[in-house]
């Protein structure tokens, strides 16, 4: 099939699922209960997934019983861009997703893809919690995507199926995987490779038969998206830490009362707290899985990766995501 038939078969299928999705809209408010479809693309046995549970769990206790969220994981409801656009049509209400898509939607967040940005755990949650963290959430509001908070996705690292990556010359003719955002894309080839963007829900199959050569991800998604089954190197040159968003549609936000609003920011910022506690530990429980699993757990020097990309960060100087980049710099 051509790019431009299945494009518009795209379109297709998300006008009609967004159709639905309005018209069942109505069962919402049932019983006068605030019920909020939360979509995202990961396996419930994520961390993340926790966490959303546990801001669910939260909600329906602060509220008492009046707000609901009914969570559709493993990308039920479509890829992240999908939902995203789902999002704006006001067809659900809230996503959770990486930062990689959304800066196709609000450019600034291009600046989580930049490798080697942070300089650690500390400085990435510093500038979560600082300003810029906070003005990076907003920013998407007249794009009708409201933030409501991050989670740790901690560092992505690549995983291949044939030959390890210990260096950026080992990724010369090589296919890699990456989300659907141009930064990833420019990363990958600034360091070698041949970038393929694909969706997550697709990335199985596409390892499996070939269409790439690899990925890169954190561990507890290289885990449970099982592609440890296909791909057996695990290079850990940490290259990104692209947090994960959640996400409202602004016509769900503007709809709730002062009330409803509090409750539901309290119980994002106790999800958020859940799950940074939850990350360090569950990180460390993929990699010995993964390893129990046959993976090979390589860790490599990393300057070869950073020296590949330092013409790429220069690049951004002037650029929108260029200049939230110095405020991440600045930030201690
Ligand atoms: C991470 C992230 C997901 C995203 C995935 C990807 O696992 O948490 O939201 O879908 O990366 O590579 O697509």
């Amino acid at each position: 099939m051509s790019a431009r038939a299945k494009h518009f078969g795209s379109t297709i299928i998300l006008t009609m699922m967004a159709l639905i999705l309005c018209l069942t809209a109505g069962c919402r408010n049932k019983s006068s209960v605030v019920v909020l479809r939360l979509a995202h693309t990961l396996d419930t046995k994520h961390p993340v997934h926790a966490a959303l549970e546990h801001m669910a769990a939260e909600l329906e206790k602060a509220s008492n019983g009046k707000m609901r969220i009914d969570i559709y994981p493993g990308g039920q409801l479509g890829s992240e861009r999908e939902t995203i656009e789902l999002l704006q049509l006001g067809a659900i209400d809230m996503v959770k997703t990486s930062t990689s898509p959304l800066e196709g939607f609000v450019p600034g967040m291009a600046v989580f893809g930049i490798p080697y940005v942070f300089r650690d755990q500390d400085h990435f949650w510093n500038v979560l919690n600082g300003k810029v963290g906070k003005q990076l959430l907003e920013l998407g509001v007249n794009k009708k995507l409201r933030g409501l908070c991050y989670y740790d996705a901690g560092s992505r690292s690549f995983y291949t199926k044939d030959r390890p990556i210990n260096s950026p010359a080992d990724l010369k003719g090589l296919k890699i995987r990456v989300q659907n955002s141009s930064t990833s894309i420019k990363m990958i080839q600034a360091m070698g490779g041949a970038a393929t963007p694909i969706a997550f829900g697709e990335l199985y199959t596409a390892l499996d038969q070939g269409v790439v050569d690899g990925a890169e991800n954190n561990p507890p998604s290289f885990l449970t998206s099982r592609h440890y089954e296909v791909c057996k190197y695990y290079s850990l040159d940490e290259h990104t830490m692209v947090p994960d968003v959640l996400l409202i549609s602004t016509e769900t936000w503007n709809r709730l009362t002062e009330e409803q609003r509090g409750w539901l920011q309290a119980a994002a910022d106790a999800s958020v707290k859940f799950e940074r506690e939850l990350w360090n530990q569950k990180t460390q429980d993929a990699l010995d899985q993964l390893a129990a699993n046959g993976v090979k757990i390589i860790h490599q020097d990393k300057q070869p990766f950073r020296d590949a990309v330092k013409e790429l960060q220069d690049s951004f100087e002037g650029t929108e995501a260029g200049r939230w980049m110095e405020a991440v710099l600045e930030q201690k």
